[in-house]
């Protein structure tokens, strides 16, 4: 059996910037978010740059990747994206599917269809000294096509099995959990490192925590949510006891999320 590593939390603070543009104004500010989350444990900070600049906007990344921590610059794999990225020069990109109408990233990437498309785009971002990963569907066919794209690094879309928990599909979730493990523990085998994240909450960000092979987890939308009524560094503490916890680590943060 894998031995755990320990497991990273990246902030997605896209939502504080959906806040802040339905007033049109500065505020509130997600860098301003960004520190507060690294102050309260954060590993990194994740965003999303949309084509249609819904949330966080070309500056905001600007600003982020001046943080002193790593950005991971969440992106669709268009000629637009990459340049900007190239300029920006994060810790780390991930390529995901974008469509304009949909909510929030409905679907893992078509890697299989999309093999020849997204080759030039992984080589490009690494050759830069960025680490790219590819949000996927959890699947064999999917990391076998990012293990011949050369991705070094997957992140497992959740929100398939967060969605059947959430509406009580109880038969569908342990099937959705069970496709999380094995695609998790296929990593391992293809030798790529594995992430995480999409829809994920505390309860379930301590579940599939307890995959050892997951390094990573990149949760936004639950956290600034939460945030909303217990503040966000109290919620990004309690994110990390609940991920300590599925780990089997002994938590550095005492019952309520404070610091012991
Ligand atoms: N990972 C990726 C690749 C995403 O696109 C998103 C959503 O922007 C997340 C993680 C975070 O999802 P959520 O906001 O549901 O926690």
């Amino acid at each position: 059996m894998t031995p755990a590593r320990k497991i990273r939390l990246g902030v997605n603070v896209d939502h504080v910037a959906t806040l802040r543009n339905a007033r049109g104004g500065l505020l509130p500010d997600p860098v301003r978010a960004a520190q507060m989350a690294l102050a309260a444990g954060a590993d990194g900070i994740t965003a999303h740059l949309r084509e249609d600049r819904r949330h966080i906007q070309d500056e905001d990344m600007k600003r982020l990747r001046d943080l002193p921590a790593p950005l991971n610059f969440e992106m669709a794999a268009t000629e637009q994206m990459l340049d900007i990225a190239l300029k920006i020069r994060p810790h780390a990109c991930c390529l995901v599917p974008e469509k304009r109408t949909e909510r929030t990233t409905e679907g893992g990437l078509d890697v299989i269809g999309g093999l020849d498309r997204l080759k030039p785009f992984v080589s490009e971002l690494s050759n830069a000294g960025i680490r790219v990963s590819l949000f996927i569907e959890p699947s064999p066919e999917a990391l076998a096509a990012a293990k011949e794209i050369k991705a070094p690094v997957v992140e497992l879309h959740t929100g398939a099995w967060c969605h059947a928990l959430e509406t009580d599909e109880t038969v569908k979730a342990a099937a959705e959990f069970a496709r999380l493990r094995a695609a998790a523990a296929e990593t391992e085998r293809l030798g790529i490192e594995c992430h995480a994240g999409h829809g994920l909450d505390f309860d379930t960000a301590r579940q599939i925590a307890a995959l050892p092979q997951i390094v990573e987890l990149n949760i936004g939308h639950f956290l600034v949510a939460e945030a909303v009524f217990i503040g966000l560094e109290a919620s990004v503490r309690r994110m990390i006891q609940a991920m300590s916890l599925g780990r089997g680590e002994t938590s550095p943060l005492s019952d309520d999320g404070e610091r012991a």
